[in-house]
C-alpha cells in the first residue's frame, strides 16, 4: 500500500473493498483516518471519509452530498433505482417515499410489534438450543429476520430463502464492480424477479406491508414500481443487517470475558449491547454519496459531480470520538454511533432491528446457562456488509425446573 499526502489532498490506494483488506480491515481505516478527512483514492475515482465528525458533517448535508443519483459506486446499478427507492433519492422524493414506511417501521409501530416479534424468536430459541451446539448463522442470525420480516412484509414461505443470496448480491453492488460482485449478479436477479412474481399477484399477507404498499398503489399514493422497489430495499435492508448485527453480538457474548454474566446480572445493560455491538462490528461498511457542487471535507476541497464513500464503519472506529475505540466496553452505550447513518437517510428500520436484536438476546438469557464456541468462526467476504459466514457455538441450559 503506498500513501502519497499532496500539497492540496491526501491520497492513498488503499482498497476497503478488496477481500483481504476487507476481511480484516481495522488497520486500513486507520490508516485512511490520519491520512485526513478526505482522502483521494484513484484507483476507485472516489474520496473516502473515515473520519467520524467528517462522516457526520457529509450526512447532515444532504444537500451538497447528494443520494438522488444513487448511493453505490457504479452508475450501471445506480440508473435503475436513482429516485425511485428512499436510500437513492433526495427531497421532496425522499420524503414521499419515506412517509410510506415510518408507520410501519416507526418506535411505536415496533412496541405494537415487540410482543410477536419474541413469540417468533422464542419458538426459533427453542428449536435451536435442544441441541447443544449449531450453527448460529443460519439457526438463529439468519432464521429470525427472515421470519420476522417476511411475516411483516406478508411473503409466501416458499421463495424466502432466495432473500439469502439475493441480499448478499444487492449489497454487494453498492461496491465498485469487480468479479466477485459480477458473479453474484444471477442471486440478486432471480431475487427480482421473485419480488416482481409476488407483487405483480398481490399475494402478501392481508393486513402485512406488502398489502398497504399495495393499496397505496391503487389509491395513486406511489407508482407500481416505486412499490416493487420499496418492497425489494425493505426486505434487503432489513436483512443481511440485521443477520450480520445479530451474530456479531452471539459471538461477543462468546468471546468477551465476563459479558454474559453482567447480562445475566443485569439485563437492563441488553440495549447499551446492541449499540457497542453495531459500533465494533458494523454491518453496513460505506455507502456512496454525489457531489451537487464544489465543496469541501474538513478543508480538502472536493469538486462537483465527485463520489464520496462514507465509511461508517472506521467513523465507529475513530479514536478521535471514541477512548479505546477497538475494545468492547458494556458501560460504554454509544447512542450516537454512525451504524445507522445519520441525517435523513438515518436507518428507517433501526428500532426493528433493536427489537430483533434485544429479543434474541433476552430470550438466549431466559434460557442458556454458559455460551462459548464451538469452532472457529468463518467470516463471509461481502465488500459492504460485514458478518460471519458460520459461528458453531455451544450452549448449556439453565435449571427451569
Ligand atoms: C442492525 C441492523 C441495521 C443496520 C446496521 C442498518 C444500517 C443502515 C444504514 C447505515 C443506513 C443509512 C444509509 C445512508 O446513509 O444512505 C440505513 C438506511 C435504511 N435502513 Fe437500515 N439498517 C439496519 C436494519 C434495518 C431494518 C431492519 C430495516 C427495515 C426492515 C432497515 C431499513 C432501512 C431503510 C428503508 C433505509 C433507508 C432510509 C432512507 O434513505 O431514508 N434497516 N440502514
Amino acid at each position: 500500500m503506498t500513501t502519497t499526502p499532496t500539497q492540496s489532498y491526501p491520497v492513498s490506494d488503499i482498497d476497503i473493498f478488496d477481500a483481504p483488506v476487507s476481511l480484516n480491515p481495522y488497520a486500513a481505516y486507520r490508516e485512511l483516518r490520519d491520512l485526513g478527512p478526505a482522502v483521494r483514492v484513484p484507483s476507485g475515482d472516489y474520496w473516502a471519509v473515515t473520519r467520524y465528525d467528517d462522516i457526520k458533517a457529509v450526512l447532515q448535508n444532504h444537500e451538497v452530498f447528494i443520494s438522488g443519483k444513487g448511493t453505490a459506486h457504479n452508475d450501471m446499478f445506480n440508473e435503475p433505482v436513482a429516485g425511485q427507492v428512499v436510500l437513492a433519492s433526495d427531497p421532496p422524493v425522499h420524503e414521499r417515499l419515506r412517509s410510506h414506511l415510518i408507520d410501519k417501521l416507526s418506535p411505536v409501530a415496533m412496541r405494537r410489534l415487540r410482543s410477536t416479534i419474541q413469540q417468533i424468536v422464542d419458538d426459533i430459541i427453542d428449536a435451536v438450543i435442544a441441541q447443544p451446539s449449531f450453527d448460529a448463522v443460519p439457526a438463529i442470525a439468519q432464521a429470525v429476520p427472515m421470519k420476522v420480516v417476511g411475516d411483516l412484509m406478508g411473503l409466501p414461505e416458499e421463495g424466502r430463502t432466495l432473500l439469502l443470496k439475493g441480499a448478499d448480491a444487492v449489497f454487494s453492488s453498492f461496491a465498485p464492480l469487480s468479479p466477485a460482485i459480477a458473479e453474484r449478479i444471477p442471486h440478486a436477479q432471480a431475487y427480482f424477479a421473485w419480488i416482481d412474481e409476488v407483487a405483480a399477484q398481490g399475494a402478501f399477507t392481508p393486513g402485512s406491508w406488502g398489502d398497504a404498499l399495495n393499496d397505496a398503489v391503487v389509491r395513486g399514493l406511489m407508482s407500481r414500481e416505486e412499490m416493487t422497489a420499496t418492497i425489494s430495499a425493505l426486505l434487503v435492508a432489513g436483512f443481511d443487517t440485521t443477520v450480520n448485527s445479530i451474530a456479531a453480538s452471539l459471538r461477543f457474548f462468546a468471546e468477551e470475558p465476563g459479558l454474559w454474566r453482567a447480562l445475566q446480572e443485569d439485563a437492563s445493560k441488553l440495549p447499551a449491547v446492541f449499540e457497542e455491538t453495531v459500533r465494533l462490528e458494523s454491518p453496513v461498511v460505506a455507502f456512496f454519496r454525489r457531489t451537487s457542487c464544489d465543496t469541501e471535507i474538513g478543508g480538502v476541497p472536493i469538486p462537483a459531480d465527485a463520489r464520496i464513500l462514507v465509511v461508517y464503519a472506521s467513523g465507529n472506529r475513530d479514536e478521535r470520538h471514541y477512548p479505546d475505540p477497538d475494545q468492547f466496553r458494556i458501560e460504554r452505550n454509544p447512542v450516537d454511533h454512525l451504524a445507522m447513518g445519520s441525517g435523513i437517510h438515518a436507518c428507517a428500520g433501526s428500532a426493528l432491528a433493536r427489537v430483533e436484536a434485544v429479543s434474541v438476546t433476552s430470550s438466549l438469557l431466559q434460557r442458556i446457562e454458559t455460551i462459548e464456541l464451538a469452532g472457529e468462526p468463518v467470516r463471509r467476504y461481502n465488500p459492504i456488509v460485514r458478518g460471519l459466514e458460520s459461528l458453531p457455538l455451544s450452549v448449556t441450559l439453565k435449571d427451569r425446573s
